[in-house]
C-alpha cells in the first residue's frame, strides 16, 4: 500500500469513467507539476549534487508522462484544457509549519513529494485494474510502474538530508494527516479528488 493509511474507495473509478476528458486534463497537469517540483528543488538546493542529478532525470521523465497524457487527449479528439485546482495538494501542504531551517524546508518538500507520488501511484493502480476501457487500463498500468520508484526516491532523499529518526516520525505524522484528508475525497473526477 506504499505506506498509505487509507485506500481510495474503488467507487471513485465509476465517477472518473463518466468523465474521462476531465481526468486526463487534471492528470496532464499532475505530471507537469511533478516536473515543476523537480525543477524547483534544483533551483532551491543546487549544492545537493545527487539530488540535482536525480531531479534533472525526473523532470524529463515527468514531462515525458505529460506528453503521453497530452497525446491521449489529442487521440480522443479533445484539446488540453486549463489547469484544475488540486485541493488535495493544497490541503496536504498545510501540514508542516512554515519557516525553519533550509534543511527542514528541504525535508518537508521531499516528504510532500513522496506522499503525492505514493497516492498518485495508488490511484493509477486502481484505474489500471478497475477501468472498463482496456486502452486506458494499459495506459495507467504502464504509468503506475514508472511512478512506483519516485516515492521511494523522495523518501530516501529526505532520510539522507534530514535526521533519520525525525524524518521517519514526520513521515508517519504526514501519512496520518493524509488519511484524514482522504476521508473527504474520492468523489470527484480528478486525479486526487
Ligand atoms: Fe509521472
Ligand atoms: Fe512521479
Amino acid at each position: 500500500m506504499l505506506g498509505l493509511k487509507l485506500p481510495t474507495d474503488p467507487r471513485w473509478v465509476n465517477i472518473v469513467e463518466k468523465n474521462v476528458e476531465e481526468i486526463l486534463t487534471d492528470h496532464a497537469y499532475c505530471e507537469q507539476k511533478a516536473a515543476s517540483t523537480a525543477i524547483s528543488l534544483i533551483i532551491g538546493f543546487p549544492e545537493k549534487s545527487e539530488l540535482v542529478k536525480e531531479m534533472v532525470a525526473l523532470s524529463r521523465e515527468e514531462m515525458g508522462h505529460f506528453n503521453m497524457v497530452h497525446e491521449k487527449i489529442l487521440e480522443r479528439g479533445w484539446t488540453l484544457g486549463r489547469e484544475r485546482k488540486d485541493e488535495y495538494v493544497l490541503e496536504l501542504m498545510k501540514f508542516f509549519p512554515k519557516g525553519g531551517s533550509r534543511t527542514t524546508h528541504l525535508v518537508h518538500k521531499l516528504l510532500y513529494a513522496a506522499l503525492i507520488e505514493a497516492r498518485s501511484c495508488e490511484r493509477f493502480r486502481l484505474l489500471s485494474e478497475e477501468m472498463s476501457d482496456p486502452d486506458l487500463c494499459e495506459f495507467y498500468r504502464k504509468l503506475m510502474v514508472s511512478e512506483a520508484n519516485h516515492y521511494t526516491m523522495f523518501l530516501q532523499f529526505a532520510r539522507k538530508y534530514g535526521n533519520r529518526e525525525e524524518v521517519d516520525k514526520k513521515w508517519q505524522d504526514l501519512l496520518n494527516y493524509e488519511a484524514e484528508i482522504m476521508k473527504k475525497l474520492g468523489k470527484k473526477e480528478t486525479m486526487h479528488g
